[in-house]
């Protein structure tokens, strides 16, 4: 079985050469982004394994069939980058790794809320300039104020725990969350938003959650909210966000994620103008932290990401179709 990556970065091709000892695959990898015309490039490959910000519109898609690609075998969780009815148009099979590890994800949330509160990252700077004053560094307990969280799945429910221990309130927000969850109270968006002094995203971008947080969501919110998103940028309607940043309504924003990252994120543009105004101007407030879309980025979770695209490409390639591949298969 032979297999391409695209955006593959040399962290990707030493997870993946090290597990694949166990497979024997013969494996490619591409550091050119996954498009209509680098798709091309698939011809004689059965598979390909693309991530978050490959573009696998229909003409990708139907350029990956062309050159005879059977399966796509998405390296990531989300699948929001992918024309579903081209690929079922098209009798293309879609993998994906739903979970690999829920922690390092609500972890670095946690880290954004730590980092913006208590401002480790300007204290980093500034003792290394030998300042050793405090002014502009306080911060606030997290203890016994409330966080709401968006989205209560797999990283969701690792983030509650999470935000409990710190002695939080924890309110969520999930329409399809059925079960009870001890000491956490569940609300309505709205209610959500009005009583959380921070909130944050845990849900999966969908045409019902594009631009969630709006300008109507905003002004439902405390003053002073903190902001975290570490789920997909689109979520967000960033320039509103811009507006809430102005007005002060928002005193604190975290991002993993950003709506047009594709093309800016995993890449160095350090020799670079930034060619992005919306980014740029996010950039110029001090109560905004960003990171690149690292959240994923734990030594356990490239492991698990291997492992369980080998073995999709493994059940793939097999006569019986176990159970644990049809949950990670993405179904039209
Ligand atoms: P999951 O599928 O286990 O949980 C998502 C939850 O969101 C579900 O419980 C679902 O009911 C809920 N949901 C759906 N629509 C909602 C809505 N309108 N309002 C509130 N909740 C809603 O997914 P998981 O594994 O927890 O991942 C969540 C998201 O995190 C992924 O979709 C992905 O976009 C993002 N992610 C980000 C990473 C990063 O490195 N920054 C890495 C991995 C995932």
């Amino acid at each position: 079985m032979k297999v391409l990556f695209y955006s593959a970065q040399k962290y990707d091709e030493k997870s993946f050469t090290l597990m694949n000892s166990g497979y024997g695959y013969e494996l490619s990898f591409l550091e050119a982004h996954l498009n209509p015309e680098t798709a091309k490039l698939a011809q004689g490959y059965d598979v390909i394994s693309a991530f978050v910000n490959d573009d696998l519109s229909a003409a990708t898609l139907e350029a990956l069939k062309n050159s005879g690609v059977r399966l796509i075998a998405m390296r990531c969780a989300g699948y929001n980058n992918i024309d579903l009815e081209a690929a079922k148009r098209l009798d293309l099979e879609l993998v994906r790794v739903p979970e690999y590890s829920p922690y390092a994800v609500a972890e670095h949330s946690a880290a954004l809320v730590l980092g913006l509160n208590r401002k480790t990252h300007k204290a980093y700077n500034r003792v290394r300039e030998n300042n050793f004053r405090l002014a502009g560094l306080q911060g606030f307990d997290l203890h016994g104020k409330t966080i709401g969280i968006i989205g209560c799945g797999k990283i969701g429910r690792v983030a509650v725990d999470i935000f409990k221990g710190f002695g939080m309130q924890v309110l969520v927000c999930d329409p399809f969350l059925t079960e009870e969850i001890p000491g956490v109270k569940k609300k309505c968006l709205d209610e959500l938003l009005s009583n959380s002094d921070i909130i944050s995203l845990y849900c999966p971008l969908t045409k019902e959650t594009k631009h969630l947080i709006n300008d109507d969501a905003i002004k439902k919110m405390r003053d002073g909210v903190m902001l975290i998103n570490t789920s997909r940028g689109a979520l967000v309607d960033t320039r509103a966000v811009i507006r809430g940043l102005k007005s002060g309504k928002i005193a604190y924003l975290g991002i993993d994620v950003y709506e047009e990252e594709a093309g800016i994120f995993f890449e160095d543009h350090t020799e670079a103008a930034l060619d992005d105004d919306v980014l740029a101007r996010l950039m110029t407030f001090p109560n905004v932290l960003i990171t690149g879309h690292q959240a994923f980025f734990t030594k356990e979770a490239l492991a698990e990401i291997a492992k369980v695209s080998l073995e999709n490409i493994k059940a793939f390639s097999s006569t019986s179709i176990d159970d644990t591949y049809m949950t990670r298969k993405v179904n039209f």
